[in-house]
């Protein structure tokens, strides 16, 4: 059961993601969360709830009076959305999806338009919003801020939940959500995600999105996953630790057609250069065979899908984009009702959705 005001800062700190999870969890002890922070606070019986209530809440918004009856069941909540690094569709599918559930948004996008840009803490300005919102949804460049602030809302007089919408080049647990209910929704009448094949191509090394999603793919049986970037992008060792100590299958390589080949879903990256320590220094890296097209398409099974968490560059060639095996668009959307769902449970209302006669 989660409480974060039995244990200091200090010591929950020190603890390991996993450690960490029941003290983040609802109180109510429905095991959901409370405070949304790693995809490690997702096991498999969790994931298939959400996607369950994600599917319910799209069947439901289907109908007028089914999209009116979600409208109202969050309409007494506000919600801050906090964006200090840039986002398209994490901000947006947020955003519609509060308006799903009718709750009410305010949104600062950028520090310098906020108090911050005076030099007050980011402790003090979660602690504003905190003050007019009943939920915060943040991303920032800062790996480890939204725990922080978890933690320091939890023991404040308004403690309100804290959804991470993206933390340095750390986790994206909603878009590993995303991606787990697009892989579930994909493979549904195909025999499910277990005993897949799963190859992560791009940047690995600075993309959130790839953590996050490497390691909820371990909630599910027999899953291998295939890492293939260039050396200096090649998957952090953390994430490869987790992937032993579990007995994930994986393989770590550079040849994309031949991962192409034997996988059930290929899951591309942009190259993430506004981490590079110097101008340019991705710009050295020869990236060239990291790229989807024409002829990788054409190794893919015919029952194989293509993701991306986008923004895409050039490593998806615009050719495949009308693909049926080309998943990122549906993925985008998918977001949406998957974070529906999430936002749902926080508050406390998945049975409710669940059991409504729409
Ligand atoms: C990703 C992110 O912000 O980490 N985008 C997203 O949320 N869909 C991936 C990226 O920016 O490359």
């Amino acid at each position: 059961m989660g409480d974060l005001t039995i244990i200091s800062w200090d010591d929950f700190s020190r603890l390991t993601l996993t450690e960490k999870r029941p003290y983040l969890a609802r109180p109510e002890g429905d095991g959901m969360p409370y405070h949304t922070l790693f995809a490690q606070q997702f096991d498999r019986e969790l994931l298939e709830r959400l996607c369950t209530l994600a599917n319910r809440i799209r069947f439901i918004n289907k109908s007028k009076e089914g999209a009116l009856y979600l409208k109202n069941v969050l309409a007494h909540k506000r919600a801050m959305l906090y964006f200090s690094q840039p986002s398209s569709r994490t901000f947006l599918s947020h955003l519609a999806a509060c308006q799903i559930l009718g709750i009410t948004t305010g949104s600062v996008r950028d520090a310098a338009t906020s108090s911050e840009f005076k030099g007050e803490s980011h402790e003090d300005s979660i602690r504003t919003f905190s003050s007019y919102f009943d939920m915060i949804i943040m991303r920032s460049p800062e790996q480890g801020l939204a725990e922080k602030m978890a933690w320091e809302l939890s023991n404040s007089e308004r403690p309100v939940p804290i959804l991470n919408a993206g933390s340095g080049k750390d986790q994206h647990p909603t878009q590993a959500l995303l991606d787990i209910y697009t892989l579930l929704r994909s493979f549904e009448t195909k025999g499910g995600v277990d005993g897949r094949t799963i190859t992560f191509c791009g940047d690995l090394l600075r993309g959130r999105t790839v953590r996050s999603l490497s390691y909820l793919l371990t909630n599910f049986r027999d899953v291998k996953q295939i890492f293939v970037a260039p050396d200096a992008l090649q998957v952090p060792d953390d994430v490869i630790g987790i992937l032993k100590e579990k007995g994930v299958k994986y393989e770590i390589g550079s040849d994309l057609k031949a991962a192409t080949r034997v996988s059930d879903a290929v899951y591309m990256t942009r190259i993430q250069d506004e981490w590079d320590r110097s101008k340019g220094e991705s710009a050295k890296i020869d990236t060239s065979r990291f790229k989807f097209g024409a002829e990788e398409l054409a190794l893919l099974g015919k029952d194989a899908i293509i993701m991306h968490p986008l923004p895409r560059r050039d490593e998806i060639a615009l050719c495949c984009d009308h693909d049926p095996r080309a998943m990122y668009w549906r993925q985008m959307r998918n977001g949406m009702w998957i974070r529906a769902a999430l936002i749902a449970s926080v508050f406390g209302f998945e049975r409710k959705i669940m059991d409504c006669g729409y």
